[in-house]
């Protein structure tokens, strides 16, 4: 119908959806028999890169991560290209030198991925300037994100003004990033509200069945005035993944909303990915619900983790007490979103403060790091006390982390000058050195 509000729907099934539900374990031969499809079915954009499908495809499938790129983009000419990127941790777990998440950056627009989602774990605009800078300067669209998490300093107003320095370093568009599920509707309604009256760039919601909101969530943001949604082909949608494309559309086209979203296709779609899941049971986990995290307001991959890390080190009876630990140290820390690598490191320092009894008598490295300031500035100021039992006097950094990093472009393709079949390689070596090399000996033998 004419005349209804355009709502842009992201297909996540080849990033999220097989991260979540799959340990990312989808390889591009399962991708490509629906790509055309996948171009034909209306999607403003197909998140399909970034995240830890790089990682996962050197280490585990061994395959070129820029080869999946480009054999869908060939197939799929038509809908944006998505990926995630962790700001300047690109897609690993430390911050990386400008000049390689430039070289990056440009790389990945040149291969064809051309809307680059640039976030930051401590929402940290700093942490997150240099990407959008270089994505603009590629010809490729910035999509600023905000990560969401609850604390008291998260409030609608840090949002906002977050949102506003991000849009102002040039961001298109703007992400509420909820990795944990936990935006409530309400919230949601709230946030988009106040956002669109301070920027006036499009509002993408981006979130995760896990506690059975996300899809009421959109739909409450949509009504506040958000653009555009991410959701994936029902085989993978649910539990720690995104709402099902086909119920949002269905829904929405109900209301006073258009997707362009072509329903029909879908079906087949469906169809080939539910094979798909067959083939990877091991990997496979159910949609189950689980509100753990609106109780402990800890995201629900973070407790799972804590507590196979309990049982390794022995320690399974004193569950309680880590539970009661984690809010205590988030506190202390200055109340770090629980997303990769704050999630770790909350988590192992609270599990170290339990096991010897006596708090922070036994620091981890990233906590340390953490508290002089390497990996940006915190939400909130960290407690004095905490701070000189992690570092003593010990000067905290208060420039943007990547200043203090050596270039490292002219290493890496040093390091891999006998492996080296295409300029792409020697990105993939400075992001993920040992898997990198592994990878180039696999293909040395069996080629591409
Ligand atoms: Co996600």
């Amino acid at each position: 119908m004419s005349g209804n509000r355009k709502i842009k729907i992201t297909d996540t099934t080849y990033r999220d959806a097989h991260q979540s539900r799959m340990a990312t374990r989808m390889s591009t031969d399962d991708m490509l028999p629906v790509a055309e499809l996948m171009n034909e079915s209306g999607f403003w954009a197909l998140e399909m890169w970034g995240g830890a499908t790089f990682d996962s495809a050197l280490r585990f499938l061994k395959e070129c991560p820029w080869m999946r790129v480009r054999k869908l983009r060939e197939k799929i000419p038509e809908p944006g290209f998505m990926m995630l990127l962790r700001g300047q941790n690109i897609l690993g777990y430390q911050h990386y030198p400008d000049d390689v998440l430039e070289a990056f950056v440009h790389a990945t627009v040149n291969n064809g991925v051309n809307i680059l989602r640039i976030f930051d774990a401590l929402n940290d605009p700093r942490n997150m300037e240099p990407a959008i800078r270089a994505t603009k300067e590629a010809g490729g669209h910035a999509q600023a994100s905000v990560v969401y998490t609850i604390s008291p300093v998260h409030d609608v107003e840090h949002y906002v003004e977050t949102a506003k320095t991000l849009a102002g370093m040039g961001a298109d568009t703007m992400c509420i990033k909820d990795m944990a599920g936990i935006m409530t509707p309400y919230m949601g309604y709230n946030l988009v509200k106040e956002m669109k009256k301070a920027i006036d760039i499009p509002i993408h919601i981006h979130s995760h069945m896990t506690t059975g909101m996300a899809l009421t969530t959109y739909i409450k943001c949509i009504e506040a005035g958000a653009d555009i949604i991410d959701t994936c082909i029902s085989a993978f949608s649910g539990g720690t993944s995104q709402p099902a494309t086909e119920t949002a559309v269905s829904i929405l086209e109900d209301g006073d909303y258009d997707t362009d979203v072509v329903l029909d296709n879908l079906t087949e779609i469906n169809r080939h990915f539910t094979e798909v899941r067959g083939q990877y049971d091991e990997f496979f986990t159910p949609a189950d619900i689980d509100v753990r995290g609106l109780i402990y307001q800890v995201p629900g991959g973070m407790l799972s983790n804590l507590r196979s890390q309990l049982r390794a080190q022995g320690m399974g009876d004193q569950w309680d007490e880590v539970m009661e630990e984690v809010p205590r140290v988030r506190k202390e820390l200055g109340y770090p979103p629980l997303v990769t690598p704050m999630s770790q490191i909350v988590g192992t320092q609270s599990v170290l403060n339990v096991a010897t009894g006596e708090r922070y008598a036994v620091k981890a490295k990233e906590v340390r790091d953490y508290v002089r300031g390497l990996y940006g500035r915190p939400p909130a100021e960290i407690s004095e006390d905490v701070r000189k039992k992690i570092i003593g006097d010990e000067e905290v950094l208060t420039d943007r982390p990547a200043e203090l990093l050596e270039p490292g472009m002219e290493k890496a393709r040093e390091a891999i000058k006998d492996y080296m079949q295409k300029p792409e390689d020697a990105l993939s070596y400075a992001l993920f050195p040992e898997q990198a090399m592994q990878y180039f000996e696999h293909r040395k033998v069996h080629g591409e």
